[in-house]
This record gives C-alpha cells, structure tokens and sequence, in this order.
C-alpha cells in the first residue's frame, strides 16, 4: 500500500503531530539521501496539516540559503543571512514564530496570501545549521507551541536519521 499521511479529524493539533511523527519516522527510516527525504517531507506535512506553503532552505554559503524541496507557490530563490523570517532563524539558531507577517520587520513575502509564519532551524550532527524549514499560513496567528514542539520533532528525526549530516 502506498504509505498516506492522512489524519483522522478530531484530533488535537498536538495529538495530530504525535500521530504523524509516528508515521513520519517509520517513513523516512532507511532513507538517505537528502533531496528525497526532503521533498517527501514537504509533500507529507502538506497532505497531514494542509499548509498553505512548506518546504526547505538550505545553506549554500556563509551568507546564502538557496531554495530547496517545497509544497506550495512558486517562492523566493535566495534569501540572506539574517533577513526575512528565514535568514533571521538561522542567524539567531532558534525557531521563529511570526503571528502576523505584516508586524515582522523585513518580512519577505513571496506570496501576498501568505499571513503568518513558522520557521524551524536543521542542524546536522555536529549542530551546524544547515537550512530551515519554513511554513506558511493564509491564516493569522495559525502557529503556536504546539507546532513549535511538533515541526522541532520532525526535523530532529531528520537528523537522527542521518539526512542532515
Ligand atoms: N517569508 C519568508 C520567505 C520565504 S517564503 O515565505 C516561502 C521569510 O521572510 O524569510
């Protein structure tokens, strides 16, 4: 059977991340090559959660992170360190929680739809970062604690796996 990331509705929002996180390990468990893994995480938290935009950006120098595997609109290739939601993550190392996109100083919208922002830091082995993954919502203030706990899972069993190193 192809594997389906699906939920049963009345979940939690929390409930709704134990159960993916589940499916999710078992899934990408043995897969090592990091493209792969990436753009079928993307595809994966798009059909569980339904995001409006979700996929990766990746290092690609000191200073860059380029555009990676994503689900969604077409985005913005580059972003510089330190700018936007993306490059502020990984200057600062920590996961950003942006309610409202319009009240982040230098927010970069690739999409006019997009209204609030989540975007969680990967590190490899060594704890370098070495991209972000970045979701985005239609909605106001769609990303709390329990996202925040949630995608963190996600990218940590990324890591674990091997696929960020
Ligand atoms: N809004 C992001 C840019 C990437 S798009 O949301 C896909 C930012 O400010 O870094």
């Amino acid at each position: 059977m192809e594997p389906t990331f699906s939920l049963p509705s009345g979940l939690t929002k929390a409930e709704r991340y134990a159960a993916f996180l589940e499916d999710y390990k078992n899934f990408i468990n043995g897969e090592d090559d990091r493209l792969a893994a990436l753009a079928n995480t993307s595809a994966a938290l798009r059909e569980a959660f339904g995001f409006f935009w979700v996929g990766f950006y990746l290092v690609k120098d000191e200073e860059w992170l380029s555009l990676g595997p994503f689900q969604g609109s077409v985005a913005c290739s580059r972003i510089r360190k330190g700018r936007g939601v993306c490059g502020t993550s990984w200057q600062q190392g920590r996961t950003i929680v942006v309610p409202d996109v319009d009240a982040f100083p230098g927010h970069i919208a690739c999409s006019s739809a997009s209204r609030s922002e989540i975007v969680v830091p990967m590190r490899d082995a060594d704890g370098n970062i070495i991209g972000v993954l970045d979701i985005d919502s239609d909605r106001l203030n769609d990303f709390d604690e329990d996202d925040r706990i949630g995608l963190e899972a996600i990218v940590e069993a990324l890591r674990n796996n091997g696929i960020t190193s």
